[in-house]
């Protein structure tokens, strides 16, 4: 894992956005898999400024997010879909039809959601680079903790501490969805390469367990391990529990002193 630890939230932001500009500059029909949540959004801003610019295009991307609600439709304010619209897809350059997310409006049955998004993912050919954030719980997408680390995109039960987190986003607690279709950890770790972003003290735990724990179902990020290219690009403040912190600086030191002997080829 790479472990890229930066001053603040603007910062893992702004490498965040690079990342992705770079990839689309050598692959332009790439797959992207996104996230929502609080902690991508100042990088879809990024991404957003940079494609008026005219700094990078979305024209031949798709994208695939890794979740949705059970039971909102499209246009509901409070489903992903509406968010990514909002924060991203209206933002830029890119074709709407060519943006997925696993939606299970009212009256679609959840079990058939899954294997077909499965199915449309392999259709594109993969993801190319998977956007991530992490739950406080560990989670990724809605990978509660005990998932089963070969999971593919299913129906998921939210826990009490997700569904109390992610409370302030509805204004009528009735109406917040207590299951979620999310994509499985097997279909994280199928793609390419994996970034996961996570800013803030409330991360640091997670962050710990992510990078130094155990791989285990009860922080099902801790699969990443496994996966042969993550980035882990964090904070000052989501760093602050990590025990082998110096070595985590030591090897960006080392990293960006190596490079430099290669700028410009
Ligand atoms: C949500 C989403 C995840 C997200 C995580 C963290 O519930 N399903 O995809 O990464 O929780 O959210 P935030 O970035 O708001 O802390």
């Amino acid at each position: 894992m790479d472990v890229v630890i930066l001053e603040n939230s603007d910062a893992v932001a702004a490498e965040g956005a690079q990342r992705i500009c770079t990839l689309l500059g050598e692959k332009p029909d790439a797959v992207l898999g996104l996230a929502t949540g609080r902690t991508p959004l100042a990088m879809y801003r990024q991404l957003a400024a940079d494609c008026k610019r005219g700094r990078v295009t979305f024209a031949d991307v798709t994208t695939f997010n890794l979740d949705e609600y059970v039971g909102l439709n499209a246009d509901d304010p409070q489903s992903y879909r509406r968010y990514m619209n909002r924060e991203l897809f209206e933002q830029i350059n890119i074709d709407p039809s060519n943006t997925k997310l696993p939606m299970c409006e009212p009256g679609v049955n959840p079990v058939s959601v899954g294997p077909r998004y499965e199915a449309a993912i392999r259709a594109a050919g993969g993801i190319d680079l998977q956007v991530l954030g992490i739950g406080q719980n560990g989670h990724i997408g809605f990978n509660e903790p005990t998932s089963s680390l070969n999971s593919r995109t299913r129906v998921k039960t939210l826990t009490r501490e997700t569904l109390e987190r992610n409370s302030q986003y509805f204004d009528d607690a009735d109406g917040q969805p207590l299951i979620a279709v999310t994509m499985g950890i097997a279909t994280i770790m199928d793609a390419t390469a994996v970034l996961l972003l996570a800013t803030g003290q409330d991360k640091a735990a997670a962050i710990q367990q992510l990078v130094e724990g155990p791989v285990s179902a009860m922080w099902p990020a801790t699969a990443l391990q496994l996966h042969e290219t993550v980035t882990v690009l964090i904070d000052d403040a989501a760093a602050s529990r990590l025990e082998k912190r110096a070595y985590y600086d030591w090897v960006g030191q080392q990293r960006q002193r190596l490079q430099s002997q290669f700028d410009g080829e």
